[in-house]
């Protein structure tokens, strides 16, 4: 058994990491000012510590009671358009908060991180599928605040023998396949719960934001990765961090699907019509994002179990129909 601090484990990424990491018997501590996370998120069976990031005491005593075998760092602000809007809040919280907890884990003795980077690293690709060794070019706040704080990773590893992986995510979506976590931001940004939220009345039409690209059905095509496969990553990067170096791999299904697919897939599986609208453009949208996920498959042997669409809005689909009011519902 080994023992994690899981940062951003109250969030949609991380509770399903602290999930996998439970299900294999291990300890986990989670890490979170629950502004965006849930402590209905958090299992029982996982200790939470509610406390920020710029809290460096709180951090620093983390690390002073608990002896962590590797630290998981989902916690970040990141939505692209509000990085948009206020650049240097973004990038200021995410790269201090992201190294200082770095320094942290150095100091104290732990020595392998894995980083929730992002596909936003790579802005406007120059090819696709998107490769580790593509241009890394972001071309919004959120992106480079990743780019920085890889950066910082990297002199960490050199200088002080961090072990790090840096997971590039590119679309996280569906749920935990048991029903025991989902998805619920507020405000949620994210197309699959968009799509099944307007299909439940939940929410006003969805608007589709151009279909002049070109692509099969002139919509931007977008690769989306299972949460619960996501999840698996961290524990394959885990794993190959115990016998080699740093490593940074690009995070996807590796097909990519339309927003016209998804909105298809969602009506498919919930038997009901997408309300939707065909809207202008969106500043900055790369028409298609799809991940090569080579590098990442052969050396973990990483491979996705829920890789379908299908089986991502399905998981979606259940639990956001089951919770109404997202994790409300759970107190
Ligand atoms: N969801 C995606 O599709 C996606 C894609 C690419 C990268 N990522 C990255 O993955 C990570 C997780 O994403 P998510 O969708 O689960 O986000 P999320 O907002 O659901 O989770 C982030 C968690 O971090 C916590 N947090 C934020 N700032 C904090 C702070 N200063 N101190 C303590 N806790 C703090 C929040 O309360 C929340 O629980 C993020 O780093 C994000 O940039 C996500």
């Amino acid at each position: 058994m080994s023992r994690y601090l899981v940062t951003g484990g109250a969030g949609f990424v991380g509770s399903h990491a602290v999930l996998a990491l439970l299900d294999r018997g291990h300890e986990v501590v989670v890490f979170d000012n629950l502004t965006q996370g849930h402590r209905a998120a958090v299992p029982a069976a996982a200790t939470l510590v509610e406390a920020d990031l710029a809290d460096a005491a709180r951090v620093a005593e983390v690390f002073a009671t608990w002896r962590f075998d590797a630290v998981l760092h989902f916690a970040a602000l990141s939505i692209v358009g509000a990085s948009m809007r206020d650049p240097l809040h973004y990038i200021a919280e995410n790269v201090a908060h992201s190294l200082n907890l770095a320094n942290a884990a150095v100091r104290a003795g732990c020595l392998r991180f894995v980083l929730s980077s992002t596909a936003a690293l790579f802005g406007d690709p120059d090819r696709v599928p998107i490769d580790e060794a593509c241009r890394i070019a972001p071309s919004n706040p959120y992106g480079d605040s990743k780019r920085m704080v890889e950066e910082g990773l990297e002199w960490a590893a050199r200088i002080h023998g961090l072990r790090y992986a840096a997971l590039r995510y590119f679309n996280a979506a569906g749920s935990d396949p048991q029903g025991r976590a989902g998805e619920d931001h507020d405000p949620e940004t994210h197309l699959v719960p968009l799509a099944i939220d307007a299909a439940l009345g939940r929410r006003p039409a969805l608007t589709v934001f151009g279909e002049d690209y070109a692509t099969p059905d002139g919509t931007c095509l977008r690769d989306y990765v299972h949460v619960t496969d996501l999840a698996e990553a961290h524990l394959a990067a885990l794993a190959r961090l115990e016998t080699h170096g740093s490593c940074r791999y690009n995070v996807g299904s590796g097909t990519g699907a339309s927003v016209k697919d998804v909105i298809a897939a969602v009506e498919r599986v919930g038997g009901r019509p997408v309300p939707h609208s065909i809207g202008p453009r969106r500043a900055g949208d790369p028409p298609v994002l799809v991940a090569a996920s080579d590098r990442l498959r052969a050396e973990t042997g990483w491979a996705p179990r829920y890789g379908a669409l299908d089986d991502i809005v399905r998981t979606a689909w259940t639990w956001r129909e089951a919770h109404p009011k997202g994790y409300a519902d759970r107190g």
